[in-house]
This record gives structure tokens, C-alpha cells and sequence, in this order.
């Protein structure tokens, strides 16, 4: 939930430092700060935005060609100048910045002051890096990378670091175990990060650490080992980040942005996968699993957040179509409830970043029981990418605001893509029904740009909401997981309270709820449940509530009983999701804007949930 950078090499560090920084925001954003050594270790932190960091290093004196940033989001210690990152130890030889979380701190932070160790902060990384110069200082033998070792051997929790020490000033020493860490090789210098996005431009070859890896950063050089001394293999890989991709261009949010590269990015999922001349699906990164996957007798889908809303989907499209028994677990419960899982049991783990700590936990106990775990991830070399039998990359590029849009439409796309084609392994589906869904999903896209074109129109109806304070969003079938995505966008960066239910369990309770104040947003495009959805719509109509809407191309019936409507176009009934999400998106993403919320960087949260 933290963000990492370090450089070390021929150039003044800083500039690649704050860059990184504010690449790296979206991963947390309570308080920044930096370490640069020139001649001896300066320490600069503030609480804010990576920008509040940059206007207050304007009155400082620095310089040097090797430092560590760090951007937060607080577990330990309230956001504060003192709980930010860097942290110094006691006597200032070492400064470490830290991703994750030391679930031992408090005892070894009794042993430290036993010892005679003072702290500064309430935070579990100041213990860290005061055990290091304990090490440190128990022998004139022991290195700086010897007492990163020992000290790193007491720990138990995850961690993702990087660390400097004033007595060997020519290295950076990183390590990970369980946050996410990337060494970027360009000309002349070396980088670390928390993830490869921090580092474009800089760099043109990477190395994804793992789990259990250190490495020594040198302006030359790099060792890499594992934190009990014993040589690991290098991989090296070819650095694919293309610079454009991360401006917001002429969009105001980032999040504005990738709502609207939505029909391009469906166009690149589909990319040499879907090939309507063949009338078939190639899913390249399944080959070596198909045979198993077609035989399986049960899926388990998990995920967290957006991610498990398109589970609920992919479960739809695969019983609908392949007939596979499906089961969508959220990866916080599965991992912790010891689940009965058998070896002809595929587990199926989505995740936009590939780093989420519970699905990565989930991924590793899935494996443990003997399950084949597929992945479906966005990051290119994520832990979950790298971790699982095998996957799909969902191609959806980089994603920068925290709520996740085009990644959700992308990882839609691969599980309709999968449901497909396992269907027609498995001969469940029919060559007619087959090709239709084909030829039908490769016109989404623009039905997709078709929406896009009513921002305007959804941009006035959240002006009409942009103060309520709870709000209802009512799906049928494949489109309640829709409803319930819906809310959590609306929830995560307007701070409405928006809950998301199946339309058939208002009687039960719910519609109390309802009276002219509550909007309640309902998704009732011609499929199956259309009739049932339209009497949903006149149970709210008849307690006054104040209805929006998503509503097929022509219905001229549903639009005279709402307060609201926004058109979708008429598509399969196992596509609808697809198009059915993205009015959501945009009422979510207006209504932000009207209540001035940080519709990018929303309180609280981070891109990419590292921690427990
Ligand atoms: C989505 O808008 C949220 N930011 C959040 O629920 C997210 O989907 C969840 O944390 C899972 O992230 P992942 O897909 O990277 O694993």
C-alpha cells in the first residue's frame, strides 16, 4: 500500500526520486519523504502529497547520486511529518524506507529498548531499521548487508525495502517478501521500486524480485541473493512501459481518462485472441491447461473488490456456457477459512495489480491444496503472473486512478473470452451460438464508445445527486454483480453510501429503505429479467423513490415511469455487463467531481492492497 523508489548511479538522484514518488501515489498518498546521501545521510519527510514534499525540498540543501523515497499509506502511526518514511535508526546509520507490515515489531521493539533503543515514531518500520544498526554494531565483521540479513531473519510480516546505510554509502540494499519490489538496469545507473511504472523512462531492462530475495544496488552493479546468503538466478526482462500511456492527456482525472480507453482497451484484450475469420477463441496463455481445465469439475474464482464483482460474472458466463460448477470466493474469507479443495479443482485468481496480499495468500494456499491456479492479472511479471500455473494477461495498460474501470471491463472481457471457449471444448456450446457471441463481442467496443458519448447527459443527473447520502443500485442475474460494481464506484470516490442488491431482495428488507430522497438505480436493459426488473421498478416508483434508469436503445416504456434514464445498446444478454457498467462508471465519476472529491487518489485507499 506504500510506494518505493531508489536510485542509485552517475546523476543527481532526486529528479528520478520525485518522479518516481509521483508515479507511485496511487499506492498511497498520506505523507512522503526521501533520504539522499552526499557525503553523509540527509533525511526530508512531510506529511501530503508527494507535491507538498516537492515544495518544502525547495528550501532544503541537498544533493547526491543515491537515494531512497517513499510515498505512504498508513498501517502503523497516524500520517504525520514523524510517521512518514525515511526512518533513521537511533544512531543514524542506517535509514530505511518500507513497504508492508512487521506483525512482530512490538516484541522485538522491547528487546531493542531493553538494549537501550529510543524510537521517534509509533511506527513498526523505526524497529526495523534500529534492529539493523543492532546487528550493526554486534561486530566489526559484519557488513551492512549482514545486519539487513540478521535483521530481516527476526522478522515475521511482509516487507518490500529498501535501505541505506552512512558507513557504506556506494550501495542500496532492497529486499522483499511479500510487497512487491522491481530493480530497473539503465545506462549508468541502477533503480528500485515498488513497481516498474515508477521507473519508465529510465530504465530499459528490468528484474522482478521475489519473495525472500535481497539485492546490493552499486552505480555498476547489482548482487542479487537470497536474505539467507545463497545465490539466486537473474532474470532479466525487456521493459515495455510506454511513457504516453501514463499522462492523463486531455482528461482531467486519470480516472476520466481510462473510462474513455475502455473501447481501445477491449480492442487489445480481444487482440489475437478473438478471431471471428476462424471463428474461434486463442487463448495463448491457457494451452498448456486446457486439457485441464476442460475436464475440471469445479472452479473457484477469487478475488477482492472490482476484481471479485467480475468474478461473480465469470462464474455467470462459465456455468451459463460450459457448464462447470463455478464458486466466487472474496480472497480475505477463502484464505482463511481452510477450504475443502481437490486436485481436479481449478482456482482462478483475478487481480489488476497482481499484488493484492489476500489473493496472493489465496494463490499460494490454492497451490498448497494441490489446486491448478490460473491467473488473470493486468501487471506484466506481477507476483500472481509470475506465481500461478498459468494466465491471461488482461492488456488493459497502466492503471492509475484507484478505482478500477478499464481493468474491470478487460478482466470481463477475458472471462467471457474463457467461459467461450471452454464451452466449446467442452462441446457445450453450439458452432451457430459460438460464432454469434464471437462476431457479437467484437462489436462491443464501439458499442462502448456509443455510451461514452452520453457523459454530458449522466454528467446532469449526478449533478441532481451530487448531495444525497446513500443511494440503492438493483441488478437481476449478471447484471446484480454489475449493480454491485456500480455502488462500489459510486462508494469509493464520491464517499456516498451506494449499496448494490439483487432487485429480487428489495421485498425482503431493503425497500424500506426507499422514499423520495433515496436515488435508486436500476439496470433493466432487455434480457431475461426485463418484466421482473420492470417490477422492481414500479414497487420503488409506487414509495416515491427517486429512480435512474440503464435502459435499452428504444424502450419507450421504461423511460416514462423514471425520474432518469441512459441508454445502452441492445447487445447479447452475456455482453450486457460490459455495457451496462459503464453509465455507472461515469454517474460515479461526475458525482465525485461535484462534491470536489479526490476522484483519483480517494481518502483512504490505495491502488494496490499490499497488506492484510
Ligand atoms: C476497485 O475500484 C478498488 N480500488 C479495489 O476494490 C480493487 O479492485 C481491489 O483492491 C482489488 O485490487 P486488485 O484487482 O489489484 O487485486
Amino acid at each position: 500500500m506504500c510506494g518505493i523508489i531508489g536510485y542509485i548511479g552517475d546523476h543527481d538522484a532526486y529528479p528520478f526520486l520525485i518522479k518516481g514518488l509521483k508515479w507511485l501515489e496511487y499506492r498511497g498518498y498520506d505523507s512522503a519523504g526521501m533520504a539522499l546521501f552526499n557525503g553523509h545521510l540527509s533525511i526530508f519527510r512531510k506529511m501530503g502529497k508527494v507535491a507538498d514534499l516537492e515544495s518544502y525540498m525547495q528550501n532544503q540543501e541537498f544533493g547526491g547520486k543515491t537515494g531512497i523515497g517513499h510515498t505512504r499509506w498508513a498501517t502503523h502511526g497516524e500520517p504525520s511529518d514523524n510517521n512518514a518514511h525515511p526512518h533513521g535508526s537511533m544512531n543514524g546509520w542506517f535509514t530505511i524506507v518500507h513497504n508492508g507490515i512487521i506483525e512482530n515489531y512490538a516484541e522485538l521493539k522491547e528487546g531493542l529498548v531493553n538494549k537501550g533503543y529510543s524510537f521517534r515514531s509509533e511506527t513498526d518500520t523505526e524497529v526495523l531499521v534500529n534492529l539493523m544498526e543492532y546487528f550493526y554494531n554486534q561486530g566489526t565483521e559484519i557488513c551492512a548487508e549482514d545486519a539487513v540479513m540478521l535483521a530481516l531473519s527476526k522478522v515475521t510480516g511482509t516487507y518490500g525495502i529498501a535501505v541505506l546505510c552512512s558507513q557504506e554509502s556506494d550501495c542500496i540494499i532492497a529486499a522483499r517478501k511479500g510487497s512487491p519490489l522491481s530493480i530497473g538496469i539503465g545506462k549508468g545507473q541502477f533503480l528500485i521500486a515498488s513497481d516498474a511504472t515508477a521507473m519508465a523512462g529510465f530504465i530499459n531492462q528490468v528484474v522482478h524480485l521475489n519473495d525472500g530475495d535481497l539485492v546490493v544496488l552499486k552505480k555498476d552493479s547489482f548482487t542479487l541473493k537470497s536474505i539467507s546468503n545463497k545465490p539466486v538466478s537473474v532474470k532479466i526482462s525487456n521493459i515495455d512501459i510506454h511513457i504516453g500511456d501514463i499522462g492523463k492527456g486531455s482528461f482531467d482525472h486519470f480516472m476520466l481518462k481510462e473510462i474513455h480507453e475502455q473501447p481501445r482497451v477491449m480492442e487489445d484484450t480481444l487482440r489475437g485472441r478473438l478471431q471471428p475469420e476462424k471463428s474461434d477463441i486463442m487463448l495463448g496463455g491457457l494451452i498448456s491447461v486446457m486439457p485441464d481445465l476442460v475436464k475440471s469439475e469445479r472452479i473457484i474464482i477469487v478475488g477482492c473488490g472490482t476484481s471479485w464483482h467480475a468474478a461473480l460474472i465469470g462464474e455467470y458466463l462459465i456455468e451459463e456456457f460450459a457448464r462447470i460448477p463455478v464458486e466466487v470466493e472474496y480472497a480475505s474469507e477463502f484464505r482463511y477459512r481452510n477450504p475443502v479443495i481437490g486436485k481436479n479443482d481449478v482456482v482462478i485468481l483475478i487481480s489488476q495489480s497482481g499484488e493484492t496480499a489476500d489473493t496472493l495468500a489465496a494463490l499460494r494456499l490454492a497451490r498448497d491444496k494441490g489446486a491448478l491456479v490460473i491467473g488473470i492479472c493486468n501487471v506484466v511479471g506481477s507476483t500472481l503472473a509470475r506465481d500461478t500455473d498459468a494466465g491471461i494477461y488482461t492488456h488493459a495498460g497502466i492503471e492509475i486512478g484507484v478505482a478500477s474501470t478499464k481493468a474491470f471491463t478487460a478482466q470481463l472481457t477475458v472471462l467471457t473470452l474463457l467461459a467461450l471457449k471452454l464451452a466449446w471444448e467442452r462441446k457445450t456450446i453450439g458452432s451457430l451460438q459460438y460464432t454469434q457471441h464471437i462476431n457479437e463481442l467484437a462489436g462491443v467496443p464501439e458499442k462502448i464508445r456509443q455510451i461514452l458519448l452520453q457523459s454530458e447527459k449522466i454528467r446532469t443527473i449526478a449533478e441532481k445527486h451530487k448531495s444525497v447520502r446513500n443511494s440503492i443500485y438493483l441488478g437481476r442475474g449478471n447484471l446484480f454483480p454489475v449493480a454491485l460494481e456500480g455502488a462500489l464506484k459510486m462508494k469509493e470516490i464520491s464517499y456516498i453510501h451506494a449499496e448494490g442488491y439483487a432487485a429480487g431482495e428489495m421485498k425482503h428488507g431493503p425497500i424500506a429503505l426507499v422514499d423520495e430522497h433515496l436515488p435508486v438505480i436500476v439496470l433493466a436493459p432487455r434480457d431475461e429479467n426485463y418484466e421482473k426488473m420492470a417490477s422492481s421498478i414500479q414497487e420503488v416508483k409506487a414509495r416515491k423513490g427517486n429512480l435512474i434508469a440503464i435502459i435499452s436503445e428504444g424502450d419507450n416504456d421504461i423511460r416514462e415511469w423514471v425520474n432518469d434514464f441512459i441508454e445502452i445498446p441492445e447487445t447479447l444478454p452475456a455482453l450486457i455487463p460490459l455495457l451496462g457498467i459503464i453509465p455507472l462508471q461515469l454517474l460515479a465519476y461526475h458525482t465525485a467531481v461535484y462534491r470536489e472529491c479526490n476522484v483519483d487518489q480517494p481518502r483512504n485507499l490505495a491502488k494496490s492492497v499490499t497488506v492484510e
